[in-house]
């Protein structure tokens, strides 16, 4: 079975009777505008509003398959099972169904659709912690599935409990999350190799990381939101993300544990082979460099595609250590360490699943950036070469150095040692895998920043635009009626984006009413007030909040005026705010747009 029979079969299977999940599209890889994170690195991150509670167009049942960039496996690409851009195949239960439909329907496709053996199934279920409960329940069911108890093993928050953040004691204040139940295949004993592993000194369990369990699906059940450090509380709806690897399940079909050799890699390994004349699979060293560039290749036509250009900040900084990680392994592969360009891979529909923007062009990207990089890497190289020249004694540290400050792979260095005949140890291979793992886990810091950026920026611009926003839902509602609800907003510190229902875009009279309305208030310098009030009574003040959240029984309502009653604005809100409201300066709507049917998307930006 190829990928896609895997991808139609999943989707059939979950539109068809009696599950009747609707289909939707894929978000795109860069989620426009969100500051909150670089790339969609998984199929929950455009529906959090729905998991939330918003009414979702299409219903409650979901099904689709996201296309997805997971930037801390960049590290960790190379052997047969990490890859950095994959097809996240999804089904979502947006407040309906649970864990008594989800763990039996995905048992049914795996087993029954897709035809994988039951005896080598193998599943993971939360053990719990203070918080939050065991969960007996899935245990139970893959129990009743018929799942031999050794098979169904508990694990701690770190391996069974998903968010987008982590565990529930790192997950960002506002993030959601829930225990999840995952499935691994077992390749068996025969590839119970515990060289390399971490848990060499421990017995092999499917969360083993030797290569002998792969994992084929995770099934978590979205129940909780962090609401304040250590608290959690529960959605006023239980929900399922399931996400499984498609490139996963691929090879498990293909009866193979390497990705590589599935119909969505083998073509683009099959013309580096002819690039390099070189055979994968004939040496572990080589078959390392063809994962990467093979894997490097298509994520990087895929941000290509989706808009990206190689820079030095956010989107395009990725993009070029994708690319330049490229150039790296392909020297490697070739013959002679020269650099012979980079093959453009397979970029059909179904071997890469975002629209491709046009083959030439991406051509056309990925050669200026890669021939650019392979002369600095020239001169690295010269570099080592003059550092060896002169009889200095090659360490761990120079390689680190090296790598650190020209990009220079530990494997040029070690082609290098060797070609002139000088030492470089064991020790001096631990020594740079020392300084390598440092810098790992920082890179590792840095990228889950990325996630905190937007969420839990507090900075004095993001707090002007908060109240501003306040301001423009008011003054919307006043020009163009009271239909004027939030149905998205997000904020950087360049601007607000605020999204509502309305049939046509604005007039331009309104546009310039709307703007007026906000100046005016801003020009007032009026007090922004908050009150915490029992829910009831914040109710009755009319003041505005989200008809499918949930709030706590006391909210906090934010009002610009001098007292509640006949303030301009009232929302529930968490804050924070201006003061008042001569701190925000004047505002310009500047871009408006309609977005899908009846909403209409305006961005207001300050005026300096
Ligand atoms: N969000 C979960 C994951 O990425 C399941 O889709 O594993």
């Amino acid at each position: 079975m190829d990928s896609k029979e895997i991808r139609d079969k999943f989707i059939k299977y979950f539109t068809d009777s009696p599950r009747n999940h609707k289909e939707i599209d894929p978000a795109p890889l860069v989620l426009e505008n969100d500051p909150s994170t670089l790339f969609t690195s998984a199929g929950m991150q455009p529906l959090v509003p729905y998991l939330l509670g918003e009414v979702h167009p299409k219903g409650k049942k979901l099904v689709n398959s996201q296309p997805s960039i997971r930037l801390g496996d960049i590290e960790e690409v190379g052997d047969n099972r990490h890859i950095t851009f994959f097809e996240m195949l999804g089904n979502w239960s947006l407040g309906d169904y649970f864990k008594d439909e989800q763990l039996p329907w995905i048992y049914e496709f795996i087993t029954n659709e897709l035809g994988i053996e039951k005896g080598r199934l193998w599943v993971s279920v939360f053990e719990g912690t203070k918080d939050v409960p065991k969960d007996e329940e899935s245990y139970g069911i893959w129990k009743n599935l018929g799942l031999p108890d050794d098979k169904i093993i508990f694990y701690g928050a770190k391996k069974n409990w998903w968010s987008m953040t982590g565990t529930p004691e790192e997950m960002n204040v506002g993030h959601i999350g829930g225990p999840d139940s995952e499935m691994f295949y077992d390749f068996g004993e025969e590839l119970h190799l515990h060289e390399n592993s971490l848990y060499k000194n421990e017995m092999c369990h499917p969360n083993c990381d030797c290569g002998r369990f792969l994992e084929i699906g995770n099934s978590v059940f979205i129940q909780y939101k962090k609401v304040g450090e250590g608290k959690l509380e529960e959605l006023p709806q239980k929900n399922v993300d399931f996400g499984g690897g498609l490139e996963r399940i691929t090879a498990v079909l293909n009866g193979d544990p390497d990705m590589f050799r599935t119909d969505l890699f083998s073509h683009n390994i099959k013309i580096l082979e002819e690039k390099y004349g070189r055979k994968y699979g004939d040496s572990e060293m080589f078959d390392r460099s063809f994962r990467i560039v093979a894997d490097h290749l298509r994520a990087s036509s895929a941000l290509i595609s989706g808009g990206v250009y190689p820079g030095n900040k956010a989107h395009g900084y990725i993009l070029r250590r994708l690319i330049r990680r490229a150039v790296l392994h392909a020297k490697i592969l070739s013959p002679k360490g020269e650099y012979l360009g980079l093959p453009i891979p397979d970029l059909s529909e179904n071997k890469i699943p975002v629209p491709v923007k046009s083959v030439s062009e991406i051509e056309n990207v990925i050669n200026e950036e890669s021939g650019k990089f392979a002369k600095a890497i020239d001169r690295g190289m010269k570099k080592l070469e003059t550092i060896i020249d002169k009889g200095t004694v090659l360490t761990g540290n120079i390689a680190f150095d090296l790598y650190q400050t020209e990009g220079f792979p530990l494997e040029l260095t070690l082609e290098a040692a060797e070609r002139k005949g000088v030492k470089f140890s064991l020790e001096d291979k631990k020594q740079f895998q020392e300084e390598f793992e440092k810098h790992k886990n920082l890179s590792r810091t840095t990228s889950a920043g990325v996630f905190k950026g937007g969420l839990a920026d507090d900075s004095p611009e993001v707090i002007k635009f908060h109240t501003a926003t306040h301001l423009l839902l008011a003054s919307l509602r006043k020009v163009l009626g009271d239909h004027v609800i939030q149905k998205g907003q997000n904020i950087t510190k360049e601007r607000s984006r605020f999204d509502f229902p309305n049939n046509e875009k604005l007039t331009d009279e309104q546009v310039k009413e709307v703007e007026e309305t906000v100046n005016k208030v801003i020009a007032e310098n009026v007090p922004v007030k908050f009150e915490v009030l029992p829910k009831d009574e914040a109710l009755k003040t009319g003041a505005i909040h989200g008809f499918n959240e949930k709030y706590a029984d006391t909210v906090k309502v934010y009002y610009v005026g001098e007292n509640l009653d006949d303030a301009i604005s009232r929302e529930f809100c968490g804050g924070p705010h201006v003061g008042s409201t001569g701190e925000i300066g004047r505002v310009k709507i500047n871009k408006q747009e309609k977005i899908g049917s009846g909403l209409v998307r305006v961005y207001m930006t300050l005026e300096k």
